[in-house]
């Protein structure tokens, strides 16, 4: 097992050995350069080619990880790979984070582009009373706009020795003092009149001196952090602010939330709860916070924490919640009280009118539609209902009746009396035959005189689907009454048959009226028909109003007039 593995370093070294021959072995040459670093440090060295110019120390490109390699020089000559886990290749230059007593001894870098090796000698010391006083410090926090310096660490460990003046690297080059920045001055240490946020990086102090006839260049590291001072004040609560009220609903669940800025620390502790107060002043901690991420703040950096109140009960409707902010200050509180919401008025006023506005457009609809409601039946009628007429066995769509004048001896009323007939005969069936198709039965002109009256009547009724009856005083006192009784009849025993009542004139009912006859006027609907004496514009508009009334009334017929329009068109009639 043993003999495996120092079979394979052999093979290794061996390797190794053999590719730096190809090259430029320099293995048995003297070190190029010889550096002295102190243990627990930071440290690094690069690998200098002669084209090199002296002021930079330090190339972060990764171009230079790839084309150097680094090796170990062991006592007895042989080259091995570094793999300490302390030590990187870092830009142009091999790291030591942080470089210890064992790193001690020769290294080897190869530059294979440039066909370059060069040995570089590694003394590293211990920090110990014995070779160092006290190193100084190697990492550093300089307050931006505030006076500040920096000086080499390794000096003030080494004091009284021979040595060459001390060379400033900032971040890989050489820093000098420059014309154009007044408030910087080198002499052997850095001092910044004022300090900028540009100033933090990696400083580096090197300076040589000479041990057994040698010279080492003793390096040192300081690395700069700018900032600005810590704060003075306590953290602020943004919001809450003290004493608010906050609105909750009872049952509802809430969130509470407090925005807190903490200003600048180095050492940065926040500390933020929200805890409910009882009135005995016992603080009780909330237990479902949540601390948002934090926020950078010119000032600062703000947090927020929400405490969740799953449901506000009356009791906490009267507690008090304290937010509390602490830092390495001082602490800062904000207490809030819970209210009970108040309704929004001005809402709940909206609401109602809205609402409102929407019973009155329903209303109006209604009240249109209540309105036109005969006109939106026929209308209905007219595209979309079945012909009723079709196959029932009946001859005639309405039998008028209505009192006639042959019948009537009084002369007296013989001018009115004319006028219903005419209304029978004439105006009747030129409006509903001539315009609308229907087919009426008038007793003188349809039926053949000389039959049974009685026996016609109930005949007549029954090849009817409706009866039309004009109702005037004389109709009722008059023998004609009968016809109305015998519809009656007629409809109460056969079901298809219907009554249309047209109030021709107006008329008083007298006692002997038969029950029956009596009932039927106050149950069966009534069209009134409205005399006016001369024709207008009203007038046309009750006559078409009168006759749709009447088309509502008679049954369902597709007629020559279908698709007629009876909003638009509208229907003249003159007596
Ligand atoms: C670092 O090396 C790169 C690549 O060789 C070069 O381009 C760059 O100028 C160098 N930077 C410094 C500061 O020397
Ligand atoms: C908060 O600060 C006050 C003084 O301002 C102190 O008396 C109190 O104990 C502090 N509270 C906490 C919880 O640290």
């Amino acid at each position: 097992m043993f003999g495996y593995g120092w079979t394979f370093i052999f093979i290794a070294t061996l390797h190794a050995v053999i590719t730096v021959a190809d090259q430029t072995d320099c293995s048995n040459e003297e070190p190029s350069s010889r550096y002295q670093a102190f243990a627990g440090e930071e440290f690094f060295f690069q690998c200098l080619s002669p084209s090199h110019k002296p002021q930079y120390i330090f190339n972060q490109s990764v171009v230079y990880e790839k084309i150097t390699e680094w090796f170990y020089q062991t006592d007895n000559g042989n080259l091995m790979e570094i793999k300490n886990s302390n030590i990187n290749k870092k830009g142009s230059a091999l790291w030591f984070s942080p470089v210890v007593i064992q790193n001690s001894g020769d290294y080897i870098c190869i530059l294979k582009m440039e066909n370059l090796c060069l040995k570089i000698s590694l003394k590293v010391k211990a920090k110990d009373k014995k070779s160092c006083l006290e190193y100084g410090q190697s990492s550093l926090y300089l307050i931006i706009t505030s006076k500040s310096s920096i000086s080499c660490p390794s000096l003030s460990c080494q004091q009284g020795l021979k040595r060459s003046n001390l060379t400033w690297y900032k971040d890989g080059k050489e820093f000098t003092e420059q014309p154009n920045r007044f408030s910087l001055k080198i002499n052997e240490v850095i001092q910044f009149t004022i300090t900028y946020a540009s100033d933090s990086g990696n400083y580096v102090c090197d300076y040589v001196r000479n041990m057994n006839g040698s010279q080492w260049i003793v390096r040192a590291i300081v690395e700069v952090k700018t900032g600005v001072r810590d704060t003075r004040n306590r953290p602020t609560i943004l919001d809450p602010k003290n004493g608010t009220n906050i609105e909750a609903e009872l049952g509802k669940p809430l969130d509470l939330k407090c925005r807190v800025l903490f200003a600048f620390e180095k050492i940065f502790q926040p500390h933020v709860k929200y805890f409910k107060l009882h009135p005995d002043s016992k603080e009780e901690q909330l237990k479902q916070t949540h601390l948002s991420a934090p926020e950078k703040d010119l000032e600062g950096t703000i947090y927020i924490l929400t405490t969740k109140l799953d449901k506000v009960t009356t009791e906490e409707l009267n507690a008090k919640f304290v937010c509390h902010a602490q830092n390495s200050v001082g602490n800062s509180t904000a207490v809030i009280k819970l209210i009970r919401k108040t309704t929004d008025i001005v809402f709940l006023v909206y609401i109602l009118c809205v609402s409102v506005l929407l019973l009155l457009s329903l209303l109006i609809g209604s009240g249109m539609v209540y309105i036109h409601w005969i006109e939106i039946v026929l209308l209905y009628r007219n595209y979309i209902s079945k012909d009723e007429t079709i196959g029932d066995d009946k001859d005639f769509d309405a039998f008028v009746s209505y009192a006639k004048q042959s019948l009537v001896v009084d002369e007296a009323t013989s001018d009115d009396s004319y006028d219903e007939e005419r209304f029978a005969t004439q105006l009747l069936p030129s409006v509903l035959e001539d315009k609308y198709n229907y087919k009426l039965c008038l007793l003188e002109r349809d039926i053949l005189p000389g039959g049974a009256y009685i026996e016609d009547i109930v005949n007549i009724t029954k090849r009817s689907r409706r009866v039309i009856v004009i109702l005037s005083q004389r109709y009722i006192a008059g023998p004609s009454l009968f016809e109305l009784q015998a519809a009656i009849n007629c409809a109460l025993e056969e079901e298809p048959l219907k009554l249309i009542l047209i109030k021709f004139k107006p008329f008083i009912e007298p006692e002997s009226l038969p029950r029956i006859v009596k009932k039927a006027l106050n149950a069966l609907p009534v069209v009134t028909w409205k005399t006016k004496s001369k024709p207008s514009p009203s007038h046309v508009n009750d006559a078409t109003k009168f006759w749709n009334r009447i088309r509502y009334h008679m049954p369902v017929k597709k007629n020559k007039t279908h698709g007629e329009n009876v909003f638009s068109k509208r229907l003249t009639v003159q007596h």
